[in-house]
């Protein structure tokens, strides 16, 4: 018998990086896995190479609207969750002067905003002793240059697994918050860094881990299975820092 034989699994930005790579274990210890995204080509590509398995929900997070259509196309496809691991997030890498308006609400939307409304929309599609893993970030706990707008929407989220775990105790659901340091996923990609800056950006972040080197994004799948399964029973409202020693040594 494994893990998740049986079990239905919904994954938020499962079409890349650790989302992805927990999708696949998910898959490989039994589930049947609902992965979202918001790019149609890259949702469509991953959900290919998870196989039978693995079911591809274009869905964006961020509002309360969005997270209401990913329940109802929960509800037409008649699927009830036993775990749950929102996923999707951004990051956006800016000094104090430079943070606008616009910059703090694209971050704090995907990060912290879609996560709780899709809890909220998502309540009725628990099963009871369901387990809902957050992705946070070891960001959240150390201060590193130009991550303010980041780090302050990773703990948000992070404060949003006790005060949802007390809420959602009596259904039996508990919420708790894997939270990685660097790993080697195209989020950096992302950072619209030319190729050089990057890497540069990249050395310096590898020398503040004292393990040394970036996390493959299956070290941090490992830790997601963990929590979504019932092996965690007794972790309610927590984190799990899986940061080589980052926030900690
Ligand atoms: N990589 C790291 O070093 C690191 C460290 C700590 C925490 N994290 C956290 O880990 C999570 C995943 O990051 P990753 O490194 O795996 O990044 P990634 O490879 O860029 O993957 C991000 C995933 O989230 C989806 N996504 C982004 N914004 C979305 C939105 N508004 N609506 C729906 N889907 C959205 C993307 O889909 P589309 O491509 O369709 O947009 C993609 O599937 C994030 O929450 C990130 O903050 C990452």
């Amino acid at each position: 018998m494994r893990r998740f034989d049986q079990k239905v699994v919904l994954v938020t930005g499962g079409s890349s990086g650790i989302g992805f790579a927990a999708a696949r274990a998910f898959i490989d210890e039994g589930a049947r896995v609902v992965i979202t995204g918001r790019d149609p080509g890259r949702l469509d590509a991953a959900r290919i190479s998870l196989g039978d398995h693995a079911i591809g929900i274009r869905n964006a997070t961020g509002s309360a609207a969005a997270a209401a259509e990913l329940a109802d196309s929960l509800a037409s496809a008649r699927l009830h969750l036993d775990a749950v691991f929102l996923n999707s997030g951004i990051a956006r890498l800016a000094p104090l002067s430079s943070v606008t308006e616009a910059l703090w609400a694209e971050v704090f939307d995907v990060n912290a905003r879609g996560p709780f409304f899709q809890i909220q929309a998502l309540r009725a599609r628990l099963n009871d002793g369901a387990s809902i893993v957050l992705n946070g970030s070891v960001n959240a706990h150390v201060g590193m240059d130009m991550s303010s707008v980041y780090a302050a929407s990773k703990a948000a989220l992070i404060s949003l697994a006790r005060t949802l775990s007390k809420e959602l105790m009596a259904q039996g659901v508990r919420v708790n918050v894997v939270s990685p340091g660097p790993v080697e996923t195209p989020l950096f990609g992302k950072l619209g860094m030319a190729a050089e800056r990057l890497e540069l950006a990249k050395a310096h972040i590898r020398q503040m881990v004292p393990l040394g080197r970036f996390a493959r994004a299956e070290e941090i799948a490992a830790t997601v299975l963990h929590l979504a399964a019932a092996e965690s029973s007794f972790i309610v409202g927590s984190e799990i820092l899986v940061d080589g020693g980052m926030s900690q040594l």
